[in-house]
């Protein structure tokens, strides 16, 4: 095997001989797995070469999550439940599309008063850098470490490798 196919391909490739299948994963196809307090992750495709990540977060009512910049651009929607970036009055309701331009810096916050988990799909273009309260980069937070980090907690909860798009 040559160095060139041993190499993940990005998706959006168009191959050069056939007609490529669409690829569906279903919502019980990938589990949710806690990344942390409060926070369900299920990781639906990453793009490595590309940097690409696209995920649905689940989080409980109250939760803050580290104020994080973006090197790259964000597309958001909301499913269900509410919330909002500390630094921004606008609040994402289920319905809400949000875009996050590459170099935005905030806080996702979900009220402590909400009555239910909130579900948002994210696909995010490469590293996320979480700040500390100096403004020092505490965690880089990319498509292979989402992908690395999914995978561990897969396993400790005894799961089949999760068929994550990409992977
Ligand atoms: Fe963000």
């Amino acid at each position: 095997m040559s160095i060139a196919a041993a190499l993940p391909r990005p998706t959006f490739a168009v191959p050069a001989h056939g007609v490529p299948e669409a690829l569906h994963r279903g919502q019980d196809d990938l589990p949710f797995v806690e990344f942390d307090h409060g926070v369900e992750m299920q990781v639906l495709q990453v793009d490595i070469p590309t940097g690409l990540w696209i995920v649905r977060m689940r989080m409980a009512p109250g939760t803050t999550l580290p104020t994080h910049k973006h090197t790259g651009e964000v597309y958001a929607f909301t499913i269900a439940g509410s919330w909002r970036y500390l630094e921004y009055p606008e609040v994402n309701v289920a319905g809400s599309y949000l875009y996050e331009p590459a170099g935005s810096v905030h806080t996702l916050h979900v009220p402590a008063t909400n009555k239910e988990p909130t579900d948002v799909w994210f696909a995010i273009r490469g590293p996320n850098l979480n700040l500390d309260e100096d403004g020092n980069v505490s965690l880089v937070f990319d498509a292979a470490f989402v992908l690395s980090v999914y995978r561990s907690r897969c396993r400790k909860m005894g799961l089949a490798v999760p068929k994550v798009i990409g992977a």
